[in-house]
C-alpha cells in the first residue's frame, strides 16, 4: 500500500491562446474543469499504474470536493482518511494552456494549507508519496511514520526541512526545481531524479547519473499532470523492484501519454497504455 500525503484541488483551465505576460489580457480562451492537484493526481496516477493507494489530503466541506475526488473514487482510492474541513475551501488551481500545450499555474490551497501533522498521528504507513502542496511539517510527520520507501516530489520548489529530506529514498525535481535545492538533493543510496521535459529524465545516486530515458514520440495536447504521472510511475516501479533504468523508462513513458489528452486527471495513463506505447 502506498500512502500518498499531499494536495487536491479543481482545476479551473484556460486554454487555446497563448499564455498571458505580465500585465497582459487574453481573450478567446476555452474552459474547462477537471479535477486535479499535485497529491490527487500522484495518487490516481499510482492507482491507475496497478498500486494499492491511499489518499491523507483535505478538502473543504463545499461545492467542489465531490467533483475534486471523483475520479480518485472511481478509481478506489481510499479516501478514508481525506478530510472534510469547515470553513475551508477546496484547494483550486487556475490554469492556461497555450496552443502549443505549455501551462501556467497558480494555487489557491484553501483547506489543503489546513493538512495538520496530527492528521497522521496513528497512521500506518508503509510506502510513501508527497508532495509540497501541504504543509511540510505534516509530511515530515508522515514520512517518520514510514516503515517503507519514501518518495518525495519537491514540487513546487520551497525551503523545505533537512529532516524531511534526510528521510527520502527517492527525491524528484525538473530542472528548476534541481537547481533550487542543488547539492542538498544528493545523499548516499538515495535516488535523484530529474525530469527535463520533452528531453525525458535523468536518475542519479550517489551524486552520480546513473540512468536517462527519452519519451516516445507522442502529440502534446497539455502537460498538466505529466509530472505528477512521472513521479508516481517511477515510485510505483522502484517500489516493484524495476531495475533504475527500466523504472526511468516507464516512468518517461507514462508522462509523455499524460501530455497527450487535455486536463490534469483525465490524461492519467493506465497500465496497459504505458506498456502497449513502450512495445510501440
Ligand atoms: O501538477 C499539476 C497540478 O498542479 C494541477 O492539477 C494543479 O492542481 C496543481 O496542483
Amino acid at each position: 500500500m502506498i500512502t500518498v500525503v499531499g494536495s487536491v484541488n479543481l482545476d479551473f483551465v484556460a486554454s487555446g491562446r497563448p499564455l498571458p505576460r505580465p500585465g497582459e489580457t487574453v481573450t478567446g480562451a476555452r474552459l474547462a474543469r477537471h479535477p486535479g492537484g499535485k497529491g490527487a493526481n500522484q495518487a490516481l496516477a499510482a492507482r491507475r499504474l496497478g498500486a494499492d493507494v491511499r489518499l491523507v489530503a483535505a478538502v473543504g466541506n463545499d461545492d467542489m470536493a465531490e467533483e475534486a475526488l471523483k475520479l480518485l473514487r472511481a478509481a478506489g482510492v481510499d479516501l478514508s482518511a481525506t478530510q472534510y474541513i469547515n470553513g475551508e475551501t477546496t484547494g483550486v488551481a487556475l490554469i492556461a494552456v497555450s496552443q502549443e500545450g505549455e501551462n501556467q499555474i497558480i494555487v489557491c490551497p484553501g483547506a489543503n494549507a489546513a493538512l495538520d501533522p496530527g492528521d497522521v498521528e496513528g497512521a500506518r504507513i508503509e510506502h510513501m508519496m508527497g508532495v509540497l502542496e501541504v504543509p511540510s511539517a505534516t509530511l515530515l510527520a508522515a514520512a517518520e511514520r514510514a516503515t517503507g520507501f519514501v518518495a518525495l516530489n519537491l514540487a513546487p520548489a520551497m525551503p523545505v526541512p533537512p529532516e524531511l529530506i534526510a528521510r527520502a529514498n527517492l527525491l524528484i525535481v525538473n530542472e528548476t526545481e534541481a537547481a533550487f535545492y542543488g547539492d542538498a538533493l544528493h545523499a548516499p543510496g538515495r535516488y535523484v531524479a530529474i525530469s527535463l521535459g520533452a528531453a525525458g529524465a535523468e536518475l542519479w545516486q550517489d551524486g552520480q547519473k546513473i540512468a536517462s530515458a527519452a519519451p516516445p514520440p507522442v502529440t502534446v495536447v497539455d502537460t498538466t499532470g505529466a509530472g505528477d504521472t512521472f513521479s508516481a510511475a517511477l515510485t510505483v516501479s522502484l517500489i516493484k523492484g524495476k531495475s533504475p533504468e527500466d523504472a526511468l523508462t516507464y516512468a518517461v513513458a507514462a508522462g509523455a501519454l499524460a501530455c497527450t489528452k487535455p486536463g490534469a486527471q483525465p490524461s492519467l495513463p493506465r497500465r496497459a497504455e504505458v506498456e502497449a506505447l513502450l512495445k510501440g
